[in-house]
């Protein structure tokens, strides 16, 4: 059996609202109520339990119009069919901007349409409210998921802080220890020792700079491109092998100072610097070089920042990839996958792009583009 459809008809004319409620209750599940004027009409919207409204737009005490979102919050609202009278069309707009859900000119073919007019209406208004609770929902769960990362990202910053500080005593008594003893054996467990607690130490300063990048807002500030990358390339030198790397280091005058975020640059850099001392080719016989150039595209809309090296390169199957969450390419390192990852996020930060040619066992090529206008004084 069909759910029972209560109507309120909100009509003033006698002979309209007899035919009205004719028609309607031909339907067999639609129970019509009628009242003449606009205070009675309100009394029975806040007593009794409605479906839907049918009013005339021209009322004794006022415009029907008044009827449509009167407790003004959505699930207790009701769809409201406004009539009028021939002429009076140019009221349609008002009463559609402020809810109506339909608008219709009276006569008697109309009223005899009504009944498929209410149906098309109830099943217009379920959409509308469905939607609507579906966005609230939605909002919610935004909220919710907003909180929750919020959450994550505070409690993964504070664990790495946390973990930092005894790595770095560890790494002090490891030193101490080494200075200590002659023993050879005991000397080379300790230097593995060292050796893993790097390794852990850099993984927990990748998260400290995803979590950073995530969460700190982006400032630009005049920055000394020459004194940066030295500096970056000065911290690198603990790595093995650093000295027997040739850097060449490029740039014109005009880009010597650019206005970035320094920390959103620095994790970059010091990534894709750190890859080009990692993954050199100290095998081969050619002198191991790090190539840095910078400078503006030919349109001079881009400032690239071309990082080459003649290292191990990587292979065509894991180019796509090397972006990618704790994507290794290969064994040769013990990293954790984690830096190239953050480098597309930090330059997502400051409308940055990255790329990369390489070939296997020839180098490969990283090139940072960054728009030039939020770089350079106009
Ligand atoms: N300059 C490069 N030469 C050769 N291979 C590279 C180079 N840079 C990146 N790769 C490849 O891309 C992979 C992903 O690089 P990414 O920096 O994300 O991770 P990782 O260096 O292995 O570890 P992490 O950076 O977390 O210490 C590397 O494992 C390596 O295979
Ligand atoms: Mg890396």
């Amino acid at each position: 059996m069909q759910e029972t459809v209560n109507i309120l008809l909100v009509e003033d004319e006698e002979a309209h609202a007899e035919l009205i409620k004719r028609f309607l209750e031909r339907s067999e599940n639609f129970n019509v109520l009628t009242v003449t004027d606009l205070k009675s009409a309100i009394n029975q919207i806040n007593n009794n339990s409605l479906d839907l409204i049918i009013t005339d737009y021209l009322l004794p005490d006022g415009e029907g119009i008044e009827l449509i979102r009167l407790k003004g919050n959505f699930e207790n609202d009701l769809p409201v069919i406004l009539m009028t009278s021939q002429g009076d069309e140019h009221i349609a707009v008002e009463a559609i901007k402020k809810g109506a859900i339909d608008y219709v000119v009276k006569s008697e073919s109309v009223f005899q349409e009504l009944p498929r007019i209410v149906n098309r209406t109830l099943r217009e208004w379920n959409l509308v409210k469905a939607k609507k609770e579906a966005d609230k929902l939605l909002t919610k769960q935004y909220h919710e998921l907003q909180k929750t990362n919020q959450e994550l990202d505070r409690f993964v910053y504070s664990a790495s802080h946390d973990l930092s500080a005894p790595l770095k005593s560890l790494l002090g008594l490891i030193n101490v220890a080494k200075l200590d003893t002659k023993d050879n054996q005991m000397i080379q467990y300790l230097q593995l020792m060292e050796k893993s607690v790097h390794k852990l130490d850099e993984f927990i300063v990748e998260i400290i700079n995803f979590s950073r990048n995530t969460r700190q807002e982006i400032e630009y500030e005049k920055i000394n491109l020459d004194n940066l990358v030295n500096s970056i390339i000065d911290n690198q030198s603990f790595n093995n092998n650093f000295d027997k790397i040739e850097f060449q280091v490029s740039i014109p005058d005009e880009l010597k100072i650019i206005n970035c975020d320094q920390l959103r640059l620095k994790i970059i850099l010091n990534n894709l610097i750190s890859n080009a001392i990692k993954f050199h080719a100290y095998h081969r016989s050619d002198i191991p070089y790090i190539k840095i150039d910078i400078y503006k595209s030919a349109d001079q809309e881009k400032v690239i920042i071309e990082i080459e090296d003649n290292g191990t390169g990587i292979e065509k199957g894991h180019l796509d990839k090397i972006f990618d969450m704790f994507y290794r390419g290969s064994d040769i390192n013990n990293g954790s996958g984690l830096g190239l990852y953050i480098v597309k996020e930090a330059l997502i930060k400051i409308h940055g792009n990255i790329s990369v040619t390489s070939r296997s066992n020839r180098g490969t090529t990283f090139f940072v583009e960054l728009p030039a206008d939020e770089l350079l004084d106009k």
